[in-house]
């Protein structure tokens, strides 16, 4: 099967080809295709929805264009489309649902609405390498601008939501702390960038609920913490930006690793899988997999390759592969507060 991918629900156009064989464990990566409007947001410091609107409709049938051009196929090749219905801004999800509604019509193709969020988690499923073999229950991590989940996944088809944010996100926390430091937009790499010349015990930071007994997140107390500093500081030099940054990164993470462990230990997981902007974070990989290294832990740990973290079109054509939940074009609208089955 060969699936068209469309993403539209942020920032990002994106338009992916992946194939597989029908009952294959993960899905090839034909073409992936990725035009982000993020300069025209850094200007504004963040993203302003219309804005955003306005360079999807730019960006889609370009991208669209070039995939196909990419891995040679005509639409002819293509046995569905897949594109984002949910959740995200309304605005661009609207370009992307309303361009694969009048794909499906005019090249009579089946159509599968995917949600943005399990995307993420799917795009761990991207692989060339035949034997990768994610076994279930697997515990999943979403980390993105707009989400902080976590998901309990039993099966490709029982999927369920174990707790997420009661506030900002993880990238939300990360965008946030980095204006507060006058950093470029997106915050989360360039905290990130800055944390690497950062120095451990200048300053410290709240890891909230941390030991709560649910499997909920909260991070907007955590960028109060930093403006407090922050605003006790005369000049804002590049060290201390750095020394802050390596604190609130390190704040972050604690608490996802704490969280997520809890639920790998409760549910007897065998596979741990991290998706979203923020698993991009190369000292959140690395302190994943010093946790499971460090207890001695029965679970394998998968994280897309970096350029799947963000949003792209390929992970919403390998959610589609796996869920195949075809649906006429006609009863598909953009949901922009889609969410999960909760538990
Ligand atoms: O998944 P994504 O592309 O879009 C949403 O679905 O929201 O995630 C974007 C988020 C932004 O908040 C960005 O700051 C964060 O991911 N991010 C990072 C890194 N790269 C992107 N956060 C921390 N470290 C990174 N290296
Ligand atoms: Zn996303």
């Amino acid at each position: 099967m060969t699936i068209l991918g469309i993403e539209s629900s942020c920032d990002e156009t994106g338009a992916a080809i992946i194939t597989a064989e029908n009952n294959a464990k993960t899905v090839k990566l034909l073409s992936n295709i990725i035009a982000s409007s993020i300069t025209t947001h850094s200007k504004t410091g963040g993203i302003i929805p219309e804005n955003a609107a306005r360079e999807q409709i730019k960006y889609i049938i370009p991208v669209i264009k070039k995939s196909l051009e990419e891995s040679n196929l005509k639409p002819s090749n293509i046995d569905a489309i897949a594109v984002t219905y949910g959740p995200g801004l309304i605005g661009s999800l609207l370009v992307g649902v309303e361009t694969a509604k009048t794909l499906s019509y005019i090249w009579d193709k089946p159509l599968i609405p995917t949600n943005h969020l399990l995307g993420h988690i799917y795009a761990n499923f991207i692989s060339n390498d035949n034997d990768k073999d994610i076994k279930f229950p697997a515990i999943g991590l979403i980390v993105s601008g707009g989400h902080t989940d976590l998901i309990l996944i039993r099966s490709h088809k029982e999927i369920l939501w174990l707790g997420g944010t009661r506030d900002d996100a993880a990238g939300e926390a990360f965008d946030k702390i980095g204006r507060l430091l006058n950093l470029p937009y997106p915050g989360g790499p360039s905290i990130e960038r800055m944390a690497k010349d950062g120095s451990h015990g200048k300053f410290k930071f709240p890891r909230p609920l941390i030991n709560s007994k649910d499997y909920d997140f909260s991070f907007s107390g955590l960028k109060t913490a930093v403006l407090r500093e922050v605003n006790k500081l005369e000049k804002l030099s590049d060290r201390t930006i750095s020394d802050i940054c390596i604190e609130a990164q390190d704040s972050i993470i604690d608490v996802l690793i704490e969280k997520t462990f809890k639920a790998v230990e409760e549910f007897g997981a065998e596979s741990l899988l991290l998706g979203g902007g923020v698993s991009a974070n190369s000292k959140l990989r690395e302190e994943f997999e010093n946790r499971i290294i460090k207890n001695n832990l029965n679970v394998n740990l998968f994280v897309p390759e970096k350029y799947l973290c963000t949003d792209n079109g390929a992970m919403i054509a390998a959610a589609a592969f796996f869920q195949n939940d075809i649906k006429a074009w006609q009863k598909i609208d953009a949901n922009p507060g889609l969410y999960f089955d909760q538990t």
